[in-house]
């Protein structure tokens, strides 16, 4: 069997040198990981707009770095091949680099991650020069760095005089020398975009900043039209999975009501020995309990795994053969 080949820093700054084009999008759970492992997304962003997207807070601040580790490793057990890169959230950094050491080395640890990512430029350049210098990879972010809503008044764009714009190219620029591998530029001008990934040996990936970045990141919620409280303009919906879920939710809820969920196929089911047994006896007190289950016959009366069952308080816990896992369980 060969060894799944999981994307690394160095592939990523090959891919710029080769003219290739990176595709990012964040993801904050196993099954999604999954998906956009299989599909081929080369970096996987576990970014703290999961405080958003999945928490339903206003702003990214609530974060916690345990938040993240959660999630990240999730992710990281879900995808095999991308490089998976974990947001370090508000607070986590700010409070100077033996702080930022710390959270970083816990992220990195307990959740098996290939890299971390923080926000700010110059005044973030002392912090990335630490984390790398002790082998831990960094992505930087500069531009409207989601953490600093409250200082900007808003959701606003970044760069927009030549003063701001001059601004974040010093930023670039000293997180390059400070050593990150990657820096994500979020809702710049274009022009600027483009002007900051030419002048730049590192990957620039953008959101909101054009389309001459090196790459692209995307939240997932907003790619695929789960996020329904507003749409970014630099989001493009790939598809309505609000709509797809609202119509199955909708179709599963009338099939309970009409009962035509569950199907015979979608229960387990007893021998007739059993059933005619359960159907004569009447709801037993809890002593009477007892005895039916002592007085059930041992090794595997029944066709359809219930054995477990019997003895089991909780039936989400029993073992499940809905998708041919013998013992599968999910609940
Ligand atoms: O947290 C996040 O999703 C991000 C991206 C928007 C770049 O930082």
């Amino acid at each position: 069997m060969t060894a799944v080949h999981r994307v690394t820093v160095t592939d990523l700054q090959s891919m710029k040198e080769r003219g290739q084009k990176i595709t990012m999008l964040t993801s904050y759970d196993y099954s999604t990981a999954r998906i956009a492992d299989d599909a081929g997304i080369p970096i996987l962003l576990v970014g703290d707009s999961l405080g958003m997207v999945v928490l339903g807070y206003e702003s990214t601040l609530p974060v916690t770095v345990d938040d993240m580790i959660r999630h990240g490793a999730a992710v990281v057990r879900g995808a095999p091949r991308a490089h998976v890169v974990i947001d370090m959230p508000f607070g986590s950094y700010q409070g100077g680099w033996q702080d930022a050491m710390r959270n970083a080395i816990r992220i990195m640890q307990e959740t098996g991650a290939g890299s971390v990512k923080l926000e700010g430029g110059q005044r973030s350049a002392e912090i990335v020069r630490h984390l790398v210098a002790a082998g831990i990879p960094v992505m930087g972010h500069i531009g409207l760095t989601p953490q600093s809503v409250n200082t900007f008044g808003g959701w606003r764009m970044q760069g927009k005089t030549p003063r701001d714009g001059v601004r974040l190219m010093a930023d670039a620029q000293s997180l390059e020398e400070a050593g990150a591998y990657a820096i994500v530029l979020e809702t710049v001008p274009a022009a600027l975009g483009a002007k900051i990934t030419q002048q730049l040996r590192v990957p620039t990936i953008g959101i909101g900043a054009g389309p001459y970045c090196d790459g692209q990141v995307q939240v997932v919620h907003d790619l695929l039209g789960l996020f329904q409280d507003f749409k970014p303009k630099h989001a493009r919906r790939f598809i309505d999975a609000a709509g797809l879920f609202r119509d199955a939710f909708t179709e599963y809820r009338e099939g309970v009501e009409a009962g035509t969920f569950p199907s015979e196929a979608e229960s387990h089911l007893l021998d007739r020995k059993m059933r005619d047994r359960i159907e004569s006896t009447s709801i037993p007190d809890n002593a009477a309990l007892e005895t039916v289950i002592d007085d059930t016959p041992g090794g595997a009366p029944l066709e359809d795994g219930y054995a477990s069952q019997r003895t089991t308080t909780n039936p989400r816990n029993a073992n499940r053969r809905d998708d041919g896992r013998e013992g599968a369980t999910r609940g």
